[in-house]
């Protein structure tokens, strides 16, 4: 399919899954070649006809939405936030936990293959733990495609992966198999992996920290982020800290967060 008329199919379905075009222009390429792939399979040979076959199938819809599920992560996306974690973000949450709890919770939404929950799970150990040998950070991590869920419980990464991790983690935390760097088990322990669609659901526990990055406040419609937020915030304790992409921002008018640091687009839910 050329890029042309993957373009315009795109701005005609993306809007009738609630997702937004906007979001998707610089990465459509993995969403296009996964279209041509599916057209192929269903012997359509143009956009239009597949426009068509969705105007008539019904349950093809959520196979497209399948299609848009982007999986682009990287450890340490974005250094200077997960800095920022270390050194601001988590000592104040230790400092405002309940008197006697020994466990801070972290929610990783749209976790892909674990670069991020494990990410934070570095960050803990090399940086918070050695100072709270009594308090362990739990990160639920939550994806809605399970076959990243499945590379991510699996923790093998190619190399490229790693490049803005700090070099001396990297050595001390992954060992190479195969031509992969794969994260040892002693890192891997405070993450729980779980299937669950952020549209949907959200996990049960109460967190101090939700990591959103690069997924609802880039690629869904302004009125899905609202009520995504809505969920988010439910999940939050009062106080804790919600973090997005670097180039996403909350939906006009959204109540209830404060910027904790604008720069590193991350926000404190109001007490
Ligand atoms: C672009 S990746 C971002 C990964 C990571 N948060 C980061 O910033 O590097 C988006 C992830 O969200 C997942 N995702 C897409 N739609 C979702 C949904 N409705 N519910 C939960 N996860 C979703 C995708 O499968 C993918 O793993």
């Amino acid at each position: 399919m050329k890029d042309t008329d993957c373009i315009d199919f795109l701005q005609w379905a993306l809007p009738r899954l609630h997702l937004r075009w906007r979001g998707f222009r610089r990465v459509r390429r993995q969403v296009c070649k996964r279209i041509s792939r599916r057209m192929a399979e269903l012997g359509l040979t143009d956009a239009s006809s597949y426009r068509d076959y969705l105007e008539c199938h019904d349950d093809e819809w959520a196979r497209l939405d399948g299609l848009c599920w982007i999986s682009i992560s990287r450890f340490y996306r974005d250094r200077g936030v997960y800095d920022f974690l270390g050194q601001e973000v988590l000592p104040a949450l230790i400092a405002n936990r309940h008197r006697g709890a020994r466990e801070l919770w972290a929610w990783s939404v749209g976790c892909a293959s674990g670069e991020e929950p494990y990410g934070l799970a570095l960050v803990w150990h090399f940086v918070l733990g050695p100072a709270h040998p009594n308090l362990d950070l739990r990160i639920v991590a939550t994806d809605v495609d399970p076959v990243l869920l499945e590379r991510a419980r699996r923790a093998c990464y190619p190399q490229g992966t790693l490049k803005e991790l700090p070099l001396v983690w990297r050595d001390r935390a992954f060992e190479e198999r195969n031509g992969r760097l794969c994260l040892r088990a002693v890192f891997r322990g405070a993450v729980r992996f779980r299937r669950q669609d952020l549209r949907l659901a959200r996990p049960k526990e109460g967190f101090d920290l939700v990591l959103c990055r690069n997924l609802a406040f880039t690629y869904f419609e302004e009125g899905v982020q609202r009520k995504i937020l809505e969920r988010i915030g439910g999940a939050l304790r009062p106080g804790g800290a919600l973090v997005l992409g670097r180039h996403e921002r909350l939906p006009e008018g959204a109540a209830g967060f404060a910027p904790w640091s604008a720069g590193h687009r991350v926000y404190r839910r109001a007490a």
